[in-house]
């Protein structure tokens, strides 16, 4: 069971306000990995927040559409891509509502999203749908041994290998794992995990 509603756009924005760096802005550097060694076309970054993955993505040639709820975000990615040369489409929205189309991009990217359980199948089901037969979904999030240290106060938001590949079960799945490694924060540099997984669309 959930215990805390999804944060409104509202308070996503609110958040975005007090913090201009919220996060960090450098990609994510898995994904950078992985999507380094792809021919680049079409992606889509669904809850991009301030654009690090989406504004990385543009930078290496490929054409990027980042989604987010919060506009205080988007408006942030947009400048940030500006001051680089690179270019975003830019779209609030609730992924919940927002079509994403059909075999429209060949990557989609959901990093540090937590939806909560019972919408996560429906996350990586819009997910299939919007790529073209053969295109990726690269997906991170916090693990469930994090829950209180990062993350969302909610346990059940937390991943697992396991709650990922149940996820992902309608993709071809070629890596899901746990991710340890070594991140700065205000109270020094401290070991985190992350869950990592990459699907093809059958
Ligand atoms: C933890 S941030 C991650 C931002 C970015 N993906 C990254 O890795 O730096 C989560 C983002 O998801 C967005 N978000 C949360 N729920 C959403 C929803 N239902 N639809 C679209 N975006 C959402 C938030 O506004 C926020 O920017």
């Amino acid at each position: 069971m959930s215990t805390d509603p999804p944060m409104t756009a509202a308070q996503w924005d609110a958040r975005y306000r007090a913090q201009p760096d919220l996060w960090t802005k450098e990609p994510n550097a898995l994904l950078a990995q992985f999507a380094g060694e792809l021919e680049p076309g079409r992606a889509l970054d669904v809850g991009a927040g301030d654009g690090r993955n989406a504004i990385w993505l543009a930078t290496q040639g490929w054409t990027v559409t980042a989604i987010d709820l919060s506009t205080v975000a988007l408006e942030r990615a947009a400048e940030r891509a500006a001051a680089r040369d690179a270019r975003l489409a830019c779209i609030v929205a609730d992924w919940r509502e927002h079509d994403f189309g059909e075999s429209a991009f060949e990557l989609v990217v959901v990093s540090f999203m937590h939806p909560q359980p019972d919408e996560r199948q429906a996350l990586f089901e819009r997910v299939a749908r919007a790529l073209v037969p053969g295109g990726h979904v690269f997906t991170v999030g916090v693990v469930l041994a994090d829950h209180g240290r990062r993350g969302p106060p909610d346990a059940e938001r937390l991943y697992t290998p396991e709650r990922l590949r149940h996820a992902l079960r309608g993709f071809e799945l070629l890596r899901c794992e746990e991710h340890t490694y070594e991140q700065e924060h205000s109270s020094g540099r401290r070991q985190v995990t992350d869950v990592v997984a990459v699907g093809r669309r059958r």
